[in-house]
């Protein structure tokens, strides 16, 4: 319940506003998630159904076509061999199976369930259609630095065309994990450190994914994941627990699971994780109470990889037996992998252990997806040969993967306006493991893409330059070991150019699931290469590849121009010289704060003030910082740069006082004063000075992306009201309390921009 002081929805104008509502707790007690309808034969069919037909349409096994590729993509697990697949499906012992490939298997299974067996259910083909099917998008954390969350419904569905077209019904995507410490390895997969940009992300996707009408061949079911706080692991290592008292779940870590529902995603995983003591695959608060019950979610809830049978190892059940029990009466609709619930849950319901009245519901919710996307009228509809290929890596779709590409990416710092790079008049050397090579490119959680139909930089930078034997290719280094001879290459190539683009970073396997690092910078054998390049004395461009933040040092932080280009897929050779050569000005924000060194992990922006925060400029002693470093970001939250010079000035506020029931304007001018158009990303940032319970030094709560010509300036409006301000009370509900609010609108969330203040009166 809402504290009876905010007593109306926030109407809130323009996107940014309408982001701060998307994101205000207020607006989570009062949306409607997605409907499922279930339709008459369903009931109908499950009272024909054996307790093991019932059991089989909740377990879901990794395909074991083509020798299980599937399996390689996971710890191995208690998989058959596809002949046998095809028998499971014949005796209903199988829901669907996921990551298998194309529609020839698809149309296997299909005919082995619907024309051989009892029941003739459908099955469901489910797949990680995380940035992408067989045309790769940027990963989804870079995606987010686009700011634009219209680009991430666009991308989700682009991926949606071609994999339904390969006979997918129901993508494990989006991951919306709230990522804090970089440290771990799949924040790659996710929305970044913030929950409010994080759920505009989880919204858009889900509706890309999932389009108007769940019937329809272009487009699948999308499932939250992972459910929840799994991106809040204990130091970072994956799978490890995650601690944290319910204001900080629910402020931080809930919201972008429930911006998911509400956009009306009708299915969600389990995280592997427990969150104060309990797995939340065994979590009946979690899965059933507050999903369910305070939410109203009306989908299924499928286990992760394994998960209920990790129960076993994570102390929180006996043995398999026991662990599909605790996972089913928690909540958790659907296993996945361990085969548990064929296993075990018929003998659990015989023996009275779990109710038969759970079974079936279990089962309804199931079978009412599969009638919603169609499976039931055409069980065939999304299997169909000529047009997995005939859609598969289209101009639009690959055009469309180099927009979101250049848009994901990050100017970080350009000292000297050295960038753009003009296309013709310089000799290029073009250094590092990221130079060239059909390798690093579509990025760490792709099942289908692949690095050889992808551009590597190397051949988007010599489409760029009008005479492409100006450019030089070294290698210098490997990624996490020296190459011989590769720095006195590289040297000698930087030694005959006018300019180093020297593209070093993390391979695909340093991020993504199971791959937390202890220390987030550039390994050392190509930070050695920086260094030698450096000393050669020409301008350097950094482009960075990343599945994360990284601490930059030394030479690699020195350079005069960085980009922050993660893995964008398909295009990311072209997408990063339309940026380079300045066809595309840069754009982006970072969704990660890239701190000054490894050791301040979890580093955030919208961390507490403490009772000694340093004031701005000199380390004081005494007050909260490490050794030799502020307690802030090298590049925080939101920072990124374009080929424009912004300014932004005369905050205005339209009236001192925000009163309970009303709404304040918050506006300001930003003018761009250089020689090139820029896209500005205006963030509004508000802190609340005093509370019952301490509030973040800044929380962002709006953001507009707005074009500006040289020369030209805009006024920036935003609309808040008191939901927005909102946060987790003593009462553990929503809360708004008078007092003194400073707010800012600025370029990044540890820039000053202009700011002012207001009071909220009762
Ligand atoms: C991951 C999930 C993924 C599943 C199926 C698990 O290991 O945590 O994100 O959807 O495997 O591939």
């Amino acid at each position: 319940m809402l504290d009876t002081r905010v007593s109306r929805r926030a109407m809130l104008m323009g996107t940014g506003a309408a982001a701060a509502w998307l994101a205000s707790p207020a607006r989570a007690l009062l949306q409607a998630v997605g409907k499922v309808a279930v339709p008459g034969f369903v009931d109908a069919l499950i009272a024909r159904m054996t307790p093991e037909e019932k059991a089989g349409q909740l377990q879901i096994m990794p395909s074991a076509w083509g020798g299980g590729a599937a399996l390689s993509l996971n710890p191995p697990g208690n998989g058959s061999d596809f002949d046998q697949q095809v028998n499971e499906a014949r005796q209903g012992q199988l829901t669907g199976v996921f990551n298998g490939n194309g529609a020839r298997m698809a149309r296997l299974l299909q005919n082995a369930a619907v024309k051989e067996s009892r029941m003739k259910i459908p099955m469901i083909f489910a797949a990680d259609i995380i940035h992408g099917h067989r045309t790769i998008f940027p990963v989804p954390l870079a995606e987010v630095a686009s700011f634009e969350p219209d680009l991430a419904r666009r991308t989700a569905e682009a991926a949606a065309f071609e994999a339904s077209g390969a006979g997918i019904d129901w993508t494990f995507s989006p991951m919306v994990d709230v990522a804090r410490d970089q440290r771990w390895g799949r924040g790659v997969e996710g929305g970044g450190e913030d929950p409010m940009l994080g759920s505009l992300f989880a919204a858009a996707r889900v509706r890309g994914f999932q389009g108007a009408d769940l019937k329809s061949p272009e487009h699948m079911l999308a499932c939250i994941k992972h459910f929840a706080a799994y991106g809040a692991a204990e130091s970072g290592l994956d799978y490890d627990v995650a601690n944290m008292s319910m204001r900080r779940l629910h402020e931080v870590y809930l919201p972008p699971y429930k911006a998911g529902f509400d956009a009306g995603a009708l299915s969600a995983m389990a995280s592997f994780n427990e969150i104060n003591g309990i797995p939340s695959t065994g979590n009946h608060w979690l899965m059933t109470d507050l999903l369910r019950g305070q939410w109203g979610f009306q989908g299924f809830v499928v286990s992760d990889y394994t998960g209920d049978e990790e129960m076993i190892a994570g102390g929180y059940a006996k043995d398999g037996r026991d662990a599909a029990r605790i996972a089913f009466l928690a909540g958790v609709d659907m296993s996945m992998a361990s085969g548990l619930y064929r296993k075990f849950l018929p003998d659990l319901v015989r023996s009275g252990e779990v109710p038969q009245a759970k079974l079936d519901e279990s089962v309804r919710r199931v079978l009412a997806l599969k009638a919603m996307l169609g499976l039931f009228d055409d069980p065939f509809r999304r299997i169909d040969e000529k047009r997995e290929a005939a859609r598969s890596l289209l101009p639009k779709t690959r055009a469309l993967a180099r927009e979101a590409g250049r848009k994901s990416i990050v100017l970080l710092k350009n000292d000297g306006d050295l960038l753009p790079l003009p296309r013709s008049g310089k000799r290029i050397a073009l250094i590092g493991p990221f130079a060239s090579g059909a390798h690093d490119l579509v990025g760490p959680w792709v099942v289908y893409g692949d690095d050889a139909k992808a551009v590597d930089l190397a051949t988007g930078v010599r489409a760029a330059v009008r005479d492409p034997s100006s450019v030089i290719v070294a290698e210098g280094s490997k990624v996490e070991e020296p190459l011989p001879g590769g720095i006195e290459q590289a040297v000698a190539a930087a030694r005959d150019a006018d300019i180093v683009l020297l593209a070093i970073g993390e391979h695909t396997g340093m991020s993504g699931e199971a791959q937390s690092r202890t220390e987030i910078v550039v390994p050392e054998p190509q930070q050695k290469l920086a260094e030698a390049v450096a000393a050669v004395g020409k301008p350097v461009v950094v482009v960075l590849k990343h599945g994360r933040a990284l601490a930059l040092e030394g030479a690699v932080a020195d350079a005069q121009a960085i980009l922050a280009t993660w893995f964008l897929g398909t295009e990311t050779g072209n997408a990063i010289a339309d940026v380079l050569f300045g066809a595309y000005g840069p754009s982006g924000r970072l969704p990660a704060s890239f701190p000054w060194k490894s050791g301040q992990q979890p580093y955030y922006y919208a961390h507490k003030p403490t009772g000694r925060p340093n004031p701005p400029g000199e380390l004081q002693p005494y007050k909260a910082h490490f050794r030799g470093i502020p307690n802030s970001a090298r590049y925080p939250f939101g920072h990124g740069l374009t080929y424009g010079k912004i300014d932004y000035s005369g905050l205005t506020l339209s009236a001192p006082a925000l009163p309970m029931n009303g709404r304040i304007e918050v506006a300001a001018t930003i003018i761009n004063r250089g020689t090139r158009a820029a896209e500005e990303v205006a963030q509004l940032y508000i802190h609340d000075r005093v509370a019952s319970v301490t509030r973040p030094v800044r929380e962002l709560k709006a953001f507009r992306k707005i074009a500006l010509a040289p020369g030209q300036s805009q006024v920036v409006r935003f609309t808040l009201s008191a939901a927005d301000l909102a946060f987790y009370g003593l009462q553990d509900r929503p809360v708004v309390e008078p007092g003194t609010f400073d707010v800012w609108i600025a370029p990044s969330a540890e820039a000053e921009g202009v700011h002012g203040t207001f009071d909220v009166v009762a």
